[in-house]
């Protein structure tokens, strides 16, 4: 191995005025001189920490194993604090401002003397932000997740964030009082840790480990458990070595590394955010990847792990099962095993001993928990550009159907109208929502899989198909159509369906269409005026300027691709 001078002696290694001026303000934390002096690799720790972030609030604590690490295997840790999405509480959607977090990690790491970094990612969205930042970067960078929760207990059962829809639908039948609704809160968030069960926290947690980007395990242990800061430990011990060995970014993720990711997610029933999110990661490393790809590798891949909101368990159960290195064990024969990881082993070599010890949890190819997973991909005259459905949340009885639409127009209209006795709507119509798009709400939020309507609930409906372009929670389920590209608001398709139109589902054959001839398709567009939405400054003009289509990644336009990490001009 060729000994390279380390990126951060660009700052550091620096004589004169210009290296006093980038050593002496660090001293002031008290680091001694020979830390500076180029035999140190220096790791960036990207800390999504926050108060504001439950989900990621037990990252400083983590953090410290993660220095220990480091320290061990001779680098010089040094902490940095980025936006930090917690989808709990930030209005409108987290998804609003996934674009402008990674612009914040991206200029963080370029910008700041560091030879390689440690992602510290949590609560959805601080995943792909973080990802995608260092990916438009590319020095060597590990994913460290900070863990799901552990289950929540409430009245004798189980309880993780797939219930949260059940007791809305409970209380709103009055089924569940307001102060059991208070009681159960409590109980569903006894730990630390992101969302219990397979929802977009933990599908990006796999989704990292699926790519190699962490050291096996990362995506199951336990927040709340102590391996958790045993393996943050190991991450700092590999970074470091990862950057004595110049492993970037670029040679780990790898065209065969995202379709593994996608073949990963369908075994574990992924959520649905889990494509925008891996579509956003291949346009900034450069891999050519496209909404059919998803479809092609997740079809020949079962539900192999039975966890919320697909199959029945929660996360802390796969990891006590044998965590995420058993399941690809089980899909071992379509994975790309020679797919190099993070640390430096293949994952053909990291699942070799990995051992199931709970077919409750983790099921095989031959015995699956279901026989269908994955993500279909639609395509029709309602969505030239695609649209998405789980086949694994969704009720085998509705994947093909033709019914009657019931439109609102917006989110607004519907929380107006859903509940009203006079709406004329069964359990055979299709429910349609417009304008909670990218650019239509902005920022794609996750109510895709609106609530049924209260007179049907009452009458027992269980589920019925949706269709919006908007996103679905990764705890939500149903027969529920999502990501509908373009989008209403710029005058795609679903901007033209009226109500009693007939739409036809027909997911075997991956087909969603709107069943009126090509001349009334025309008709109504004519005269058609894009969606205006009252934001004339600021970053919510920014993203709707810039921002392109779900089939693309609702990515910024200018920001796919890669700058390197080279600093084109000089300070002092
Ligand atoms: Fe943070 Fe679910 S709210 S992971």
């Amino acid at each position: 191995m060729t000994k390279k001078k380390l990126r951060s002696q660009e700052w550091y290694g620096r004589t004169g005025k210009d290296g006093f001026i980038y050593r002496s303000w660090m001293k002031n934390q008290g680091f001694p001189h020979h830390l500076f002096e180029g035999d140190k690799p220096v790791i960036g720790i990207c800390n999504t920490w926050s108060e504001l972030t439950p989900c990621n609030a037990h990252f400083r604590d983590l953090a410290e194993a993660l220095k220990r690490g480091i320290w061990e295997a001779g680098g010089f840790p040094l902490e940095f604090p980025v936006m930090s999405l917690g989808e709990c509480s930030i209005k409108p959607t987290a998804m609003l401002f996934r674009n402008l977090a990674s612009m914040d990690v991206e200029e963080s790491i370029r910008a700041n003397p560091m030879d390689g970094v440690v992602l510290m990612c949590g609560c959805d969205k601080t995943t792909p932000s973080l990802v995608m930042g260092a990916a438009s970067v590319d020095i060597p960078a590990m994913v460290l997740s900070g863990g799901p929760m552990l289950v929540g207990r409430f009245k004798g059962k189980k309880i993780g964030t797939s219930d949260i829809w059940r007791f809305a639908e409970e209380y709103k039948l009055g089924k569940l009082s307001q102060e059991e609704f208070i009681e159960a809160e409590s109980a569903m968030s006894r730990s630390v840790g992101h969302c219990a069960p397979m929802g977009t926290a933990s599908t990006m947690a796999g989704m990292v480990e699926a790519l190699g980007l962490s050291l096996p395990d990362n995506a199951t242990i336990p927040a709340a458990d102590s391996r958790r800061k045993v393996l943050a430990h190991m991450t700092g011990i590999r970074i470091v070595e990862m950057v004595k060995e110049d492993l970037k970014m670029s040679q780990i993720l790898t065209r065969k590394a995202f379709e593994n990711a996608i073949m990963v997610n369908a075994a574990l029933g992924g959520s649905t955010n889990f494509i925008l999110h891996l579509t956003a990661i291949a346009k900034r490393i450069g891999v050519p990847l496209d909404l059919e790809d998803f479809d092609h590798f997740s079809s020949k891949i079962p539900l192999i792990a039975n966890v919320q909101p697909s199959g029945e368990n929660w996360v802390e159960d796969l990891f006590y099962a044998g965590g995420l290195p058993a399941v690809m064990k089980e899909i071992q024969k379509f994975l790309n095993t020679d797919a190099i990881t993070a640390n430096g082993k293949t994952i053909g070599q990291n699942i070799e001993k990995a051992e199931c010890y709970d077919r409750n949890l983790i099921g095989t190819v031959e015995n699956p928990i279901k026989p269908e997973s994955g993500i279909a991909v639609l395509k029709g005259n309602l969505c030239p550009n695609g649209a998405v459905l789980k086949p694994s949340a969704a009720s085998p009885h509705l994947l093909t159907h033709t019914g009657r639409a019931v439109v609102f127009e917006n989110i607004d209209d519907f929380k107006a109208r859903i509940d009203s006795p006079e709406l004329d709507i069964d359990e055979t119509c299709v429910m349609v929502m417009k304008n909670v798009g990218p650019k239509g709400y902005p920022g794609m939020p996750e109510v895709g899989n609106m609530a049924l309507p209260k007179k049907l609930l009452e009458a027992g409906v269980k589920d019925m198909i949706r269709i919006s372009d908007g996103r679905m929670s990764g705890t939500g389920y149903g027969t529920v159509v999502l990501h509908v590209s373009p989008e209403s608001a710029i005058g795609g398709p679903l901007a033209f369906v009226q109500n009693g139109d007939m739409i036809a589902l027909d997911v075997p054959a991956r087909s969603l269409n709107l069943l009126i001839s090509d001349e009334e398709m025309e008709a109504r567009k004519a005269g058609f005026k894009p969606l205006v939405l009252p934001y004339e400054r600021g970053y919510v003009n920014l993203f709707l300027d810039k921002v392109n289509q779900a089939h693309e990644g609702v990515d910024f336009d200018f920001l796919q691709g890669s700058s390197g990490s080279e600093v084109k001009r000089d300070s002092h």
